[in-house]
Parts: C-alpha cells; sequence; structure tokens
C-alpha cells in the first residue's frame, strides 16, 4: 500500500532551453507525482521561451511552473532590470501583461505560478507560490510588471502577500516554490543563494520569502521544502555552489544546474532533482539521465 503522504517530486532547475520530448517522455513514464518547474525557461528572446513553453505543455504530468526573470520579459526589460534604470523599466512594464498571457496560452495545462497556492489534495501537501520573475537582491525586480498583475508594489507589499498565501492554504504540510530563495543563507559566492557577481559577495536571497517561511511556521505550518533556482552551481570566479541545505527542519533547494544537459564519462546526461518527501521528513538527490543513443 503506498503512503498518501509521501510525495514524489521532479525539480527542474533553470531550463535555459534545454527541454525536448525525450524529457517528455522521460518524466510522464516516470513515478513522480508532480513536476515543478523553478523559471526561466527561455534566456533572452520571448519567441524562445514560448517555444519552450509549448514542448513543456507537451507534458501529461501535472506540472507547475514559476515564471524567472528571463521569462515573459523583453530582453530590453531585463537590461533595464539588471543597469536599473528606473525610466524604461517602468517605460517597458507596459509591454508585460500581452507576454505574460502568451506564455500562459504556450504553458497548455501546466499551471503558471506566482503569488498563488497549488493543492495536492490527494497527498495532503500545499504547494506556495512565491514572487514570480525575481532575480534576487534587496529590491523587486519587474516592478510595473507586478504592480500591474498583483498589486505589488515593494518587499512590504509581497510580504502581506505571502502571508495572505500561507493563511488561506490548506494543509499543515507546506512546500514553497519560488524563482530565487530566501535569504538568510550567507553571502560567500558559493553559498546556496549567494551573491557571485559582485565584489564582496552578499545575500542575494529574498527577504519576502524568508518571511512567509518564518510566517508558516509561526501558523503551525510544516514547511517541508523550499524550492528555488536562479543562482546557478557554477559560479563566476570559480567553485560550485552548495545546492542543498537542511535548517529547523526545512530542506532548501537551488535546482539551477546550467547547462542542465551536461557530459558525464563522454555521455550526454540531463538534470533534474529528485525530491522525496515522507511524512515530515524531505530528502534530495541530483539525477541525471543519459541521453537515448
Ligand atoms: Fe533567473
Amino acid at each position: 500500500m503506498t503512503d498518501q503522504r509521501t510525495v514524489r517530486v521532479a525539480v527542474i532547475g533553470d531550463v535555459h532551453g534545454a527541454w525536448d520530448e525525450e524529457d517528455v517522455e522521460y518524466f510522464d513514464d516516470s513515478d513522480y507525482d508532480v513536476v515543478l518547474f523553478v523559471g526561466d525557461i527561455g534566456s533572452y528572446r520571448h519567441k524562445q521561451t514560448l517555444a519552450v513553453a509549448r514542448r513543456i505543455a507537451r507534458l501529461r504530468k501535472r506540472a507547475i511552473l514559476i515564471p524567472g526573470n528571463h521569462d515573459a520579459v523583453l530582453a530590453a526589460q531585463l537590461v533595464a532590470e539588471v543597469v536599473q534604470s528606473k525610466l524604461a523599466t517602468s517605460a517597458l512594464g507596459f509591454f508585460g501583461t500581452r507576454l505574460q498571457g502568451e506564455l500562459a496560452r504556450a504553458l497548455g495545462s501546466v499551471e503558471i505560478a506566482g503569488y498563488s497556492v497549488h493543492e495536492l489534495a490527494s497527498h495532503e501537501l500545499s504547494v506556495i507560490a512565491a514572487r514570480p520573475h525575481s532575480m534576487g537582491g534587496p529590491g523587486v525586480a519587474f516592478g510595473p510588471l507586478l504592480k500591474r498583475r498583483f498589486g505589488i508594489t515593494d518587499l512590504d507589499s509581497s510580504r502581506r502577500r505571502l502571508e495572505e498565501l500561507v493563511e488561506g492554504c490548506r494543509y499543515e504540510r507546506v512546500l514553497f516554490l519560488a524563482h530565487n530563495g530566501p535569504t538568510g543563507f550567507g553571502g560567500a559566492p558559493t553559498d546556496i543563494w549567494g551573491c557571485d557577481f559582485k565584489e564582496g559577495g552578499g545575500d542575494f536571497g529574498d527577504a519576502d520569502l524568508e518571511h512567509a517561511i518564518a510566517h508558516a511556521r509561526r501558523r503551525g505550518k510544516r514547511v517541508l521544502a523550499v524550492v528555488a533556482g536562479h543562482m546557478h552551481h557554477r559560479v563566476k570566479g570559480g567553485g560550485t555552489r552548495t545546492w542543498q541545505v537542511t535548517d529547523a527542519g526545512t530542506l532548501y533547494l537551488n535546482a539551477a544546474r546550467v547547462p542542465r544537459v551536461l557530459r558525464q564519462s563522454g555521455k550526454r546526461v540531463r538534470h533534474h532533482v529528485r525530491l522525496l518527501v515522507f511524512g515530515d521528513d524531505a530528502q534530495a538527490e541530483e539525477v541525471l539521465v543519459p541521453e537515448r543513443e
């Protein structure tokens, strides 16, 4: 007899274009209960993102995807965010909602996540999706887009919205899905969400997500895992990022092995993370699936 409280979760890190029919067949044939995408399915071209989304949409297995900072935004918007041009960001934010609609249509029955709750009723587990399009760091990326779609104007309003989601979710067992992980795990470049592109590093996590996790615990929820990506495993300047940490009974996963198709012993393999939840425990391992000959 299978324990309904055991949940098998496939976590797909930042795809950046690396997804095709072979992945669809693998995950559809697998024993996973659900497939979670942490976002950044495309890179800089919206058309490419839509093409990847259509390939992901072929999955028959239940799938939930939170958009990253590369998804359903214009390359110019992304550049404006990186250089922190307020004027360009707000002018370009105007296009955001159209691109969002296109992404949602391309994804078909894949659930698009962000400030949302996705109940896994047969497993008594709530998946709470945090702020979409996060780029990490102290502010809220894509402000005009978040304001239009969700009424979010800053980290404070994001904290409040996430609190509401925690209050409204159905189950005591909770899993958070985000594009970028929470603050609180160190500022060294190789830390799980540490900054590797600025002199001196720094904690590049999302403060609103750390707040939401603490709020969930205060409300008696059992936060079994926090699943995110964004900060790639290969660290600028050398080294490899820590990709899993356990703290206060919660497993934190950064699944962003990029590229997710890599070579191992001369063979091409595809990366994902296998997350298993048993009752109130969670554990994870990296899986490298050999490509078909
Ligand atoms: Fe990202």
